[in-house]
């Protein structure tokens, strides 16, 4: 396995951060790095939605937010990649410096504020590529919006043919007033709208998911997971970044204002994904993102009850070719459990729901 990144990984990290994501997508624009395997063990392959994942292993919603790059991070070894947030307008985020590295933690806080180049010209670029491999768009509400479903269906007819899911993104935590929309009432009318919206689209029409924070209430939960499978929801993405501090941080920089991502979201997001689990009965497709360094980490997901799991922050840190290893250790994981196939590990330490 060649590991480019253990040498260039802490020459990149020597760059500010958000500069250094920048030159990451300005590299991989170039075409110059080389893919990694995309021989998937078969044991990982699954179908969800009618559309078949080579592996369960996705870039999460936040890197390629422009959609700059999506067939480049697939040969990185990807089952499928988020593009956005998204919002309908373009808009530049919060002011700079909004990403700091924890090293010590392994860890980052981010504060970007969705800056994207708008649904209109992200769009256009899903549209224009030769549609090979899975690629999902997140999308979300420009920051100044007051009708937030507006901005929603705004997204899911900008995106609604060009994407093979949708993700209604309502647990950012740096755009004032967003995660307030997971509480019952607004979700159920959100999800409403951004539905109909949708069903107006010729079919074959897309999956559309909601992706939800770390920092829930019970009673959060419980209302989520009964608007999520009665307002026709596919599927839900659990977690999204953290405003809380776990003990434990060891860096200075967890101070920082914004959400947390990377090792220590490990924990409080997996038990987030369990619970949502045994909340839906297991009846809807869950992706468990939040930590994912390792295939230990990605097992623990699955077995907690996510049939996908993505990450970020790992790449950070270590670089794509951590998707070759993730892969090739999930599929020893299952093998050893004596499972045949990922889907029968789905939820295997939540009885209680299966
Ligand atoms: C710099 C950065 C930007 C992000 N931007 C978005 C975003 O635009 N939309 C979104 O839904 N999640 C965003 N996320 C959250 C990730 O998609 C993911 O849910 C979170 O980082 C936890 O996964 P990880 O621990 O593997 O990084 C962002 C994360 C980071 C680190």
């Amino acid at each position: 396995m060649l590991d480019y990144y253990r040498v260039a990984g802490p020459l990149i990290r020597l760059l500010p951060a958000e500069a250094a994501h920048n030159l990451s997508i300005a590299v991989m624009k170039t075409g110059l790095v080389p893919g990694q395997p995309r021989d998937d063990d078969p044991s990982l392959a699954i179908s969800l939605w009618g559309r078949d994942f080579p592996n369960p292993v996705g870039l999460a919603a936040g890197y390629d937010k422009n959609a700059e790059i999506p067939d480049a991070l697939l040969g990185q070894g990807f089952g499928f990649v988020e593009i956005g947030t998204v919002t309908p307008r373009p808009q530049p985020g919060n002011p700079k410096p909004r990403l700091t590295r924890l090293v010590e933690d392994r860890a980052v806080i981010n504060r970007m504020g969705f800056n994207n180049q708008g649904a209109e010209r992200v769009a256009g670029r899903l549209a224009a590529r030769r549609r090979i491999g899975i690629v999902g768009a997140n999308i979300g509400k420009n920051k100044t919006t007051e009708d937030a479903a507006a901005d929603y269906e705004a997204g899911v007819r900008a995106f609604g043919l060009h994407a093979d899911y949708l993700v209604i993104n309502v647990s950012s935590p740096n755009t004032p007033g967003l995660r307030a929309l997971q509480g019952k009432a607004p979700l159920a009318e959100l999800v409403g709208r951004a539905r109909a919206a949708l069903l107006s689209l010729p079919a074959p029409r897309p999956p559309l998911l909601l992706k939800i924070a770390p920092d829930l209430t019970d009673e959060d939960k419980r209302d989520i997971a009964e608007v999520a499978l009665e307002s026709g929801l596919d599927g839900l993405i659990v977690t999204n970044t953290t405003i809380d501090r776990p003990a434990g941080l060891i860096s200075p920089n967890r101070t920082e204002t914004g959400g947390l991502s990377g090792p220590p979201l490990m924990e409080p997001a997996t038990a987030v994904l369990r619970d949502m689990y045994r909340l839906t009965g297991g009846r809807l497709p869950l992706v468990g993102v939040g930590g994912i360094t390792t295939g230990a980490d990605a097992y623990r997901k699955i077995r907690a009850g996510a049939s996908l799991v993505q990450l970020y922050t790992a790449l950070i840190y270590h670089g794509t070719v951590q998707v070759t290893r993730i892969k090739r250790d999930l599929a020893a994981l299952l093998r050893k459990d004596g499972f045949s196939h990922l889907s029968e590990a789905v939820g295997a330490d939540v009885p209680e729901a299966r």
